[in-house]
Parts: C-alpha cells; sequence; structure tokens
C-alpha cells in the first residue's frame, strides 16, 4: 500500500488507541444537554456522531460535580442520568466509528452562587476575584459579574480530587475511550497551577512544587481508574482568559510536563494560542519546547491552526497531533475536506452557545452541499 503523503492523515497510536488521522476536535462547550439536570441527549449524540471522522473527538467541558458546575446547560458526570446520558452519545461516536474522550471540569472560582448547590460561594485555590470575569446565569438573569470566591479549605482538597477520580469512573460506565483533565483556560486546576490565582501558604502553593500539587493528585487519581494509556491533560500555559497570568511559565510547565511524564500520562495538550487571549503574539514557542522536552508522550498542539501550519509543525516536529475548534464547529467533516482541499463553512459565533440544533447539527457535509 502506498505510504500516506499527508502528515494529517498518518495513523498515529495515543496511548495505546489507534487513531486514523492526526485532525482531533478540541473540547467546544455547546450548552445544550437537556434541563432539569445537565443530562446528554439524543441531540448531543447526534452532533458527536457528525464529527466521528475526527482522529479523536474530546468531548465538551462537564462538570464533575455540583460545585464543578459555571455555566447553564454544560453536562455533568455525576447522576445516572447524566451517564445514562453520555452512553447515547458514546455508542452513537462508536457506531459512526469513531473514538470519544471525555474531558473532565471543575470550573472552580468561574462560577456565580446561583450556579452553585445551596447559593454557597464558588471554591478557589485563594479569595481572589477573577478581574472582568463575568458569568451568565440563565435568560433571566444574564450575565453577571463574577464575585470574589471561597479558599478552599487545606482538608477539603482531597475531596475535591475525589470528585474527579468519581468523574472518571463514571466516564468509564459512559462508555468512552479516555479521559482529558481539563488544566487550562483558567479553571480550578489553572487556578492552582499559576501564581496569579493561587497564593496559598499551605502545602498546595507558594512554591512551583506546592502549586502542582493538587493537579498532580487529580492526575494521579484519574490514571488509577483509566490506566496512564488512556489520560492526558489540557493545559494553557500563555492563556489569559479569566483573568490569568503565572509569572514564570517555563518553570511552571516544564516542572508539570516532567511530572506527568513520571506518571506516564498518554498525552499533553497545549493551547498554544487562542482568540480568548494570549500573553505573547503567536505561539510561545519556548515553553513549547520546554514541554516538549520534558514529556515523552504525545504533544497535541492546538489554538488558530490551519491544515497547513498543522502540516508544517507536525513534519517539523514540534507537535504530533492538533486539535481543531472552530472549525470542528461548523464542518462536520473537517478531515475530508481537509483531505481535498475543499472550502469551509464558516462558523457562526451566536450560535456557539446554548439553543437547538440551528447553529449546531445542521452545517452541512461536502456531500450535502
Ligand atoms: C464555543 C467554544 C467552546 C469552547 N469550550 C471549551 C471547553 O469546553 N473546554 C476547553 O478546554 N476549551 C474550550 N474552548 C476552547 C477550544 O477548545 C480551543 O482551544 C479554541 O477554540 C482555539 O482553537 P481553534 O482556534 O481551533 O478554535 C472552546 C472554544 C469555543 C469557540
Amino acid at each position: 500500500m502506498a505510504k500516506e503523503k499527508d502528515l494529517l492523515f498518518q495513523p498515529f497510536v495515543l496511548g495505546d488507541l489507534a487513531l486514523p488521522n492526526r485532525i482531533l476536535m478540541a473540547p467546544l462547550t455547546r450548552s445544550r444537554s437537556k434541563q432539569p439536570g445537565d443530562i446528554p441527549w439524543e441531540l448531543n449524540a447526534e452532533y458527536y456522531a457528525q464529527r466521528a471522522g475526527s482522529g479523536l473527538i474530546f468531548s465538551e467541558a462537564t462538570q464533575v460535580s455540583p460545585q464543578g458546575k459555571g455555566y447553564v446547560f454544560t453536562p455533568g458526570i455525576y447522576s445516572d442520568a447524566q451517564v445514562q446520558g453520555w452512553r447515547k452519545v458514546t455508542s452513537a461516536v462508536h457506531e459512526a466509528g469513531g473514538r470519544i474522550f471525555l474531558q473532565l471540569w471543575h470550573v472552580g472560582r468561574i462560577s456565580h452562587p446561583a450556579l452553585q448547590p445551596g447559593g454557597a460561594k464558588p471554591v478557589a485555590p485563594s479569595a481572589i476575584k477573577p478581574e472582568g470575569a463575568k458569568a451568565y446565569i440563565g435568560d433571566r438573569l444574564g450575565m453577571v459579574e463574577i464575585p470574589e470566591p471561597r479558599a478552599l479549605e487545606t482538608d477539603e482538597i482531597p475531596g475535591v480530587v475525589a470528585q474527579f477520580r468519581q468523574g472518571a469512573e463514571n466516564a468509564r460506565r459512559a462508555g468512552f475511550d479516555g479521559v482529558e483533565i481539563h488544566g487550562a483556560n483558567g479553571y480550578l486546576l489553572d487556578q492552582f497551577i499559576r501564581s496569579r490565582s493561587n497564593r496559598r501558604d499551605d502545602m498546595y502553593g507558594g512554591s512551583v512544587e506546592n502549586r502542582l500539587r493538587f493537579p498532580l493528585m487529580v492526575a494521579e487519581a484519574v490514571t488509577q481508574v483509566w490506566g496512564r494509556e488512556r489520560t492526558g491533560m489540557r493545559v494553557s500555559p500563555t492563556g489569559t482568559f479569566h483573568d490569568m497570568h503565572d509569572d514564570d511559565p517555563l518553570e511552571t510547565y516544564g516542572a508539570l510536563a516532567a511530572k506527568l511524564n513520571d506518571l506516564g500520562l498518554a498525552y499533553i495538550e497545549v493551547v498554544e494560542d487562542s482568540f480568548q487571549g494570549n500573553e505573547v503574539e503567536g505561539r510561545p514557542e519556548d515553553v513549547i519546547r520546554v514541554i516538549r522536552d520534558n514529556f515523552k508522550g504525545a504533544y497535541i498542539a492546538n489554538g488558530n491552526y490551519s491544515a497547513d501550519e498543522a502540516r508544517q509543525r507536525i513534519g517539523d516536529g514540534l507537535c504530533d497531533l492538533v486539535t481543531f475548534g472552530r472549525l470542528f464547529i461548523s464542518n462536520p467533516d473537517l478531515p475530508e475536506r481537509f483531505r481535498r482541499n475543499a472550502p469551509l463553512n464558516e462558523y457562526d459565533k451566536d450560535t456557539f452557545y446554548g439553543g437547538d440544533e440551528h447553529g449546531y447539527t445542521d452545517y452541512p457535509a461536502l456531500e450535502d452541499q
């Protein structure tokens, strides 16, 4: 058989999972779970199955507990109904020939008492309000400012790790192929990792080693459930979304990559650039290099990639795989379009979050156009 010349279509073994191409679907919150109960349902199954041609699908961020919720209509993975709902999604994706990982999520301070059990304050490493960040708390109340969170007590932290472990176990019951731990974009793990949001003076704050302790406990708990071949972590070392900043990303992410390497995770997914805000122009090449040097598993790149840039950087050894976000929203058959160099559908930002099938399952595939 002729060797596939297009690098995007060279197969790849991620952990122990064979992927037919390098064009992966990024995790994308679409806020269309069934209410009440934040339950995945048939509409979500249809959407994901339409995108089964990607090498691997990462599900939208999925809260591991009621406390981990920060948006209306995002799905959970803590109730039996949610597990049953996700089974519909994973079955549909598998029947369509695809593979799907669940993104395990705790928002930390990016929430609002209106979304928290008992109207409690959202929790965080430290009681620091994310400047300028807003929460959407429903049709009636709309966007509101996020208040100052409550710092987690030292002895509460193992309980939050347990939420992730339970989420990982539930993801197995729901028929996923693996899990991605959400350590990016200013949510709870990222809040611990980076210096601006973590001002703790206990064993979970201060030094880099301490700031990484909780995220590494989560990674260890999840790998105990899934095995290291089926576990990865997403990070955003220079992302500014949700008022995030780290004083020394080279040191922080070099250390994190080395620790995740010791745990033997299958991959790290790096949000290198984002429309949601980045501290550097373009990609942080020095941070990318330090992660690549310290981590021997797969490196998945994300952020403003075109097919050609993905080919280029895979060819240059800067990444192994690429996730595409917005392009997968509007192009269910994105790999096929890349293969044929076909035109792409434009995405409509107004239908990113919430609503019905419009802007969700009604983007046409090539064969329907
Ligand atoms: C509508 C929308 C929802 C998103 N939801 C998530 C999410 O649930 N989890 C996550 O890690 N990133 C999320 N992101 C970020 C994307 O995964 C990705 O990092 C970003 O879109 C940049 O990649 P792109 O240029 O290929 O779109 C979201 C982005 C968009 C546009």
